[in-house]
């Protein structure tokens, strides 16, 4: 459909959350750029503002509404232009609140749950006309159709690939399987056909997504079944694809193949995303995790057998309810005994409609805020480590952008910490060997160890 004017009609999308939810905006950026929007980073040169957001904790939806209340001003274009801003909620907030977020928020023209982003352009077009809902379950077709689109519009060097959707562990304190829907694989050729396009783009390394993304499973074009470890191995052929990495992954979908994959794959990464969330038995027992602390500890030492180096991260609650002072000190001792490179924790946020919320023994607030504070030292204190063992070590690094000052770039070590240094822009989108300088508490400082090839000399000249 033409524009009012001649000018090409721009897209503002905001992002919250997870990964999942930035792979979700590339794409709509992607399927919106087919139907003629370009993307701008300034809402009030915007002709449609997505919100594209994130249910897991709480305030999540308040957030949004307030959100929205700041986009007003935006809605007509200054100068008394005749051409409204569309704005639009997508993601889990849309999914959970679906029409009850236009009768709060009327200035919504559309609200989309993550299933449906491919039709974007038509429901675009109907909600011109009057606010459109759309929170159907329909996942087979969203990935068919995102099948055709176009990928790394942007040139960028590393990018994330959906491969999985939808969870079906039901932890007892989380909203996934129900804002995200039953666990669906996405076809193991769709996905290799989207790594060689990708690879083909001139992207170098690929990070495979998933709520649940180990759970992975199809059938393989050779007829048989695959798990997420033959995936990789399949995906480790693919031409130009020089690193793999996956998120996030569940303890109990770590199978042999996976820890095989990590053993003799040297592009897989070595950096492991693995949640545990409590070290008490009890409260993983809770939680519904359907593993102990001692099984997580031995699949860390798994891991770690195939892959020293590997580095370990995960994701904690604390003040799950019930949880006392013992199960916190149990979570403590995990930590202490795994020793994480880098790790999420959080206050237990009762989401409606979880089992957890329905419980009466709640933890204090007070209580959570104290706990999380000592956890959040230790883990902090542990990233540090990491950071200064690696400080003289002469590392691969895959550039990625310019850095914050003139004549510096940043790119990802293989365990996945930033990496600043001194180099021409030229070799972004290259793997540079660079030499660790200094470690800070989020990132590493370090000087280039190589010759620069010819043409990034060339360029930089
Ligand atoms: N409260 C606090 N943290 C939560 N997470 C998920 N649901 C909740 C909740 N209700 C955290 C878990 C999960 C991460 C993505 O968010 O640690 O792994
Ligand atoms: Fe939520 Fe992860 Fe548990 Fe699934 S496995 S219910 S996404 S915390």
């Amino acid at each position: 459909m033409a524009a009012a004017n001649d000018r090409p009609r721009k897209v503002h999308i905001r992002t919250f959350g997870c990964q999942m939810n930035v792979y979700d905006s590339e794409r709509m950026s992607d399927i919106l750029a087919a139907d003629g929007y370009a993307a701008t980073d300034d809402p009030s040169d915007a002709d449609l503002i997505l919100l594209n957001t994130c249910h897991i904790r709480e305030k999540a939806a308040e957030k949004v509404y307030s959100e929205l209340g700041r986009l007003r001003p935006f809605r007509t274009k200054p100068g008394g232009e005749d051409r409204r801003v569309l704005i639009g909620v997508t993601g889990c907030v849309a999914q959970a609140e679906g029409a009850e977020i236009v009768r709060r928020a009327p200035a919504v023209d559309l609200v989309v749950g993550p299933q449906s982003y491919h039709r974007l352009p038509e429901l675009l077009r109907a909600a011109r006309k009057r606010p459109v809902v759309e929170t159907e379950f329909e996942i087979d077709s969203k990935f068919g159709a995102l099948d055709a689109a176009p990928r790394n519009r942007s040139g960028a060097a590393a990018a994330f690939l959906t491969v999985q959707e939808g969870c079906d562990k039901f932890c007892t304190f989380c909203v996934v399987p129900y804002t995200r829907g039953a666990e669906v694989s996405r076809p193991a050729e769709a996905i290799v056909a989207e790594a060689e396009r990708l690879a083909a783009n001139g992207v170098r390394e690929i990070t495979l997504l998933g709520q649940n993304v180990n759970a992975w499973h199809g059938t393989g074009p050779d007829g048989k079944q695959w798990g997420l470890g033959r995936l990789l191995f399949r995906l480790a052929e693919v031409p130009g694809l020089d690193r793999l990495r996956y998120t996030t992954s569940h303890p109990l979908d770590m199978n042999d193949e996976l820890i095989a994959a990590h053993r003799d794959l040297a592009c897989l990464m070595p950096y492991l995303h693995l949640p545990v969330q409590s070290g008490s038995d009890a409260i993983l027992k809770a939680m519904n995790r359907r593993h102990t602390s001692e099984h997580y500890l031995r699949l860390v030492d798994r891991i770690r057998a195939a892959r020293p180096d590997i580095a370990m991260s995960g994701d904690f609650i604390v003040g799950f309810p019930g949880e006392t002072d013992a199960d916190f000190a149990a979570t403590m001792a995990l930590v202490e005994r795994v020793g994480y490179a880098s790790a999420f924790s959080f206050k237990y946020s009762a989401r409606p409609g979880t089992p957890a919320a329905e419980r009466e023994d709640q933890v204090p607030e007070e209580v959570k805020s104290d706990r999380l504070a000592q956890l959040q030292a230790l883990l902090r204190a542990q990233q540090a480590e990491f950071n200064r063992s690696q400080v003289g070590m002469t590392m691969e690094v895959l550039v990625e952008r310019p850095g914050r000052h003139p004549g510096q770039v940043v790119g990802r070590s293989p365990w996945l910490q930033a990496v600043d240094f001194e180099a021409p822009v030229a070799l972004i989108g290259r793997i540079a060997r660079v030499t660790i300088a200094a470690a800070r508490q989020n990132s590493l400082a370090g000087r280039l160890a190589e010759r620069l090839p010819p043409g990034a000399v060339e360029a930089a000249a």
